[in-house]
């Protein structure tokens, strides 16, 4: 070509019927290009947007170009901006109304086939990853990662203002546990040693703050080696936060106003203040989970202590031996077929329960006769009616029910309450309400029992101080033990955690020691943040929130993956590149290791 300088004078999408009669240079990819009677026009793409080129056969230099030219060619083009004929307008594009007559144009680059049509939605996911440089280029995607990077500004925007200071920590660290396993990098210089990446920066953070840095932000990378979900990635960022002499009030307000001001500024969303506070407990007595969807519109309610003598043995049994008895009245839910109910049991299968019961609500004065159950003939009639009476029963309803342990009960029902809520049926029986709903949970318990381990486990994570006045629960009483810890939710998905954190040497090792975490132990792998704590370390607190969930919550994305630009697949592969992939011995022998076998 032969102008470098000053390729190009304009962006394609910009331009508008207030650019007519100018002459213009575009650069970008051709969308789509078409032959109409001997006139050739193409839709000519960059990153703002497509316009209409036209390449008239008179000039027949240009029409030569053009009648070589394909798809996802890459395009030089000058031309002039001119109307497009009336009717002839696309008032779905941005430069719609005008078209470009071309003058001169050149193909810089050719292109191959593209492996799949950009507009096609039906791409299988693995294709699309495979090919991530082509699916990057469709407007959806080009969307997606555009609204990432405004996200972005606007958090940094919102935190500079407060006198947050973007800070750096390292990523080739020690283990911080986050409940996760590490990913581990060896060492040539030392050799059989490792790092490991870091499941979050929340010690480094932690050591700012002793060093006096008051507010500190951070928008990184963690690396967490876990099974992945549609909202799970082995490699995510986090917006990091931490600052100092402020209570979990007043932490969770700066945050709050945080996402409030950044969703309205990338997207127009208003979020209802203050956002409802809802307690660890009262989420799952109600909602079966931590992270309640409050649009649907269904409550759990616990019969424990109803069911207790009846005949029906899976519910007595469940109450006697320290499980639960949950039941949620779905309005409107007698016109579920058996083929649904079905379904819906099949489906808690994954969270261990073994069964779905259930009773429609027929005609509440007909007594048991206006029940259809396979269950009540083994419920005692007083029994039956205090489960209709606490339910507030109607006619018309379908009552589930779940037996056994806590958590199978909750999980399994808290499932069937979603599955019900997000359904054509739940939407038609406005079970479901389209709005954006926020809330903090707050008052979680500082150690969850693992059964498989039969050992405590941190809820949050070590380093979180337990509420005033539950220090002395700690050894004595674990399960008493609350946190200061807060998790944002928004529409049922976790956007955010943080809490107080302790700031007392002393403290934090009745924690870990709680944990099983020995003095020793805890000095080799904790040392380093005991020691700062013994010199003045203030009380300071934080969170961090999960930026890749926010995105593709507005984005309206399925999974994290459609908002981040080279994803893992649900295997925590990469497809594009094929990471993870062998090292060869050359440069196994540098780090001292052995392949014992391959997986
Ligand atoms: P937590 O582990 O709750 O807290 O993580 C904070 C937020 O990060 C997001 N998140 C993830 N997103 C995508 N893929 C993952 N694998 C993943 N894991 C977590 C979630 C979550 O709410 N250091 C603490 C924060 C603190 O206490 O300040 C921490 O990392 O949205």
């Amino acid at each position: 070509m032969k102008k470098r300088s000053n390729m190009r004078s304009h962006y394609c999408g910009k331009l508008s019927p207030s650019d007519c009669n100018l002459t213009v240079r575009l650069c970008g990819w051709v969308s789509k290009s078409r032959d109409h009677g001997g006139v050739i026009f193409i839709d000519l793409r960059d990153s703002t947007g497509r316009v209409q080129v036209v390449c008239n056969p008179e000039d027949s230099k240009v029409f030569g170009i053009a009648e070589g030219v394909r798809n996802e060619y890459c395009l030089w083009i000058e031309g002039t901006v001119r109307k497009r004929p009336e009717g002839s307008e696309n008032s779905n594009l941005l430069s719609g109304g005008v078209e470009v007559v071309c003058l001169a144009m050149e193909v810089l680059n050719e292109s191959k086939t593209p492996p799949f049509p950009l507009e096609d939605e039906s791409i299988n996911e693995n294709t699309r990853l495979i090919h991530r440089v082509i699916d990057l280029r469709t407007e959806q995607m080009q969307r997606n990662i555009f609204l990432r990077h405004t996200f972005m500004q606007e958090v940094r925007l919102y935190l500079n203002k407060l006198n947050f200071l973007d800070i750096e920590t390292p990523v080739l660290t020690k283990s911080t546990p986050e409940g996760a396993r590490d990913f581990l990098v060896g060492s040539r210089q030392h050799n059989g040693n490792f790092f490991a990446l870091p499941q979050s920066p929340q010690l480094f953070k932690q050591l700012l703050m002793v060093a006096g840095f008051d507010r500190y932000y951070q928008i990184t990378k963690c690396f967490r080696d876990e099974d992945l979900r549609a909202d799970r990635q082995p490699e995510f960022t986090q917006i990091d936060c931490e600052t100092t002499f402020l209570s979990e009030e007043e932490i969770m307000q700066i945050f709050e106003e945080m996402i409030i001001t950044v969703f309205k500024k990338v997207a127009g969303i208003s979020l209802q203040k203050p956002f409802q506070v809802l307690t660890y407990e009262d989420a799952i007595k109600k909602y079966g989970s931590d992270k309640p969807d409050l649009r649907v519109k269904l409550e759990l309610c616990e019969i424990t202590e109803i069911v207790e003598k009846v005949s029906f043995k899976i519910f007595s049994e469940a109450a006697k031996s320290g499980g639960k008895v949950s039941a949620l009245r779905v309005p409107g839910g007698e016109k579920l077929s058996r083929g649904e109910i079905d379904e819906l049991t099949d489906y808690i299968k994954i969270f261990g329960a073994k069964g779905l019961a259930w009773i429609k609500v027929h005609d509440l004065s007909q007594g048991k006769e206006g029940l259809q159950s396979p269950i009540v003939k083994n419920i005692e009639d007083d029994a039956l009616e205090a489960i209709l009476k606490i339910l507030k029963a109607q006619n018309g309803d379908i009552i589930f029910f779940g037996a056994g342990s806590k958590k199978i009960v909750s999980d399994s029902l808290s499932a069937v309450m979603l599955k019900i809520g997000h359904s054509k049926f739940g939407k038609e029986q406005g079970l479901f309400e389209d709005i954006w709903s926020p809330l903090w949970v707050v008052d979680f318990p500082m150690f969850e029992f693992d059964n498989d381990k039969k050992k405590w486990d941190a809820m949050h994570h070590p380093f979180t101080s337990p509420k005033d006045g539950h220090e002395d629960d700690l050894s004595s009483n674990p399960e008493n033990c609350k946190a200061k810890a807060y998790d944002m939710v928004i529409n049922g998905t976790e956007v955010g955690g943080g809490s107080v954190r302790i700031h007392n040497t002393m403290i934090q090792l009745k924690v870990f020691e709680a944990l099983g975490i020995q003095q020793k132990e805890a000095n080799e792998k904790f040392g380093f943040l005991l020691e700062a704590l013994k010199y003045g370390a203030p009380p300071h607190g934080g969170i961090a929130f999960g930026l890749d969930r926010l995105v593709a919550l507005i984005c309206g994305a399925q999974s994290i993956r459609d908002v981040i630009p080279f994803p893992k697949t649900q295997r925590g592969q990469c497809l594009l590149t094929g990471a993870p992939s062998s090292a060869s011995k050359s440069q196994l022998d540098e780090l001292g290791i052995n392949i014992k076998r391959q997986v």
